[in-house]
């Protein structure tokens, strides 16, 4: 059973669980659904929707799969979970690996978009790309976070993130 709730009113809950543990996003493309560990994200308002804005390196899985369907959920434990699960998803990769299986993670069925959620991981944001944006060396003004890259970087598409803008189409805590 979903409980609908607008993604505001678990703002503080979002950011804090982004950093330091991170939350998962889950992208399907083809058969494959994988989910990934982000510490990185944004939620607020642009051209008048709710967005939640993810940052993902162009080296990952998930990069690709978002390139092919453009929508992902955000998957948020609300509580204790183990935390296996966001360590395991921050360091495998989707390309060799099934998380879903090697975890015992159980889906659940999206109300809007195709990706579903995650039961372990309630609280749910179903977002459909809008507009994506690739960052590039030379719009950085902080030195500070430029060297987080690498300074000699031949492909940026690769090493550096890109931002995808996902509208919330649907936001409801799995119970
Ligand atoms: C706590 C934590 C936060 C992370 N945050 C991000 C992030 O915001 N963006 C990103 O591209 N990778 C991030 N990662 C790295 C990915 O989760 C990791 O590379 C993952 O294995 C990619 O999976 P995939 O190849 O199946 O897409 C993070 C990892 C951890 C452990």
């Amino acid at each position: 059973m979903k409980r609908f709730v607008s993604p505001f009113d678990y703002a503080g809950t979002i950011a804090k669980a982004l950093k330091p543990d991170g939350v998962l996003l889950t992208a399907k493309a083809d058969t494959q659904v994988n989910t990934m560990t982000i510490g990185w994200g944004t939620l607020g308002i642009q051209w008048g929707k709710p967005i939640f804005i993810a940052f993902v390196r162009g080296c990952r899985h998930t990069k690709g799969m978002l390139d092919k369907n453009p929508e992902f959920t955000v998957n948020i434990p609300l509580g204790e979970i183990d935390p296996k699960i966001l360590t395991f998803c921050g360091t495998k990769s989707g390309r060799d690996t099934d998380k879903f299986a090697a975890l015992g993670l159980h889906t659940e069925d999206p109300e809007v978009i195709s990706v579903p959620g995650i039961r372990e991981l309630p609280l749910t944001l179903e977002c459909r790309v809008v507009y994506t944006q690739q960052q590039v060396p030379e719009a950085f003004l902080s030195e500070k976070f430029r060297k987080i890259y690498p300074a000699d970087s031949q492909n940026i598409h690769d090493d550096f993130h890109t931002a995808f803008y996902g509208e919330i189409v649907s936001a409801y805590i799995i119970e």
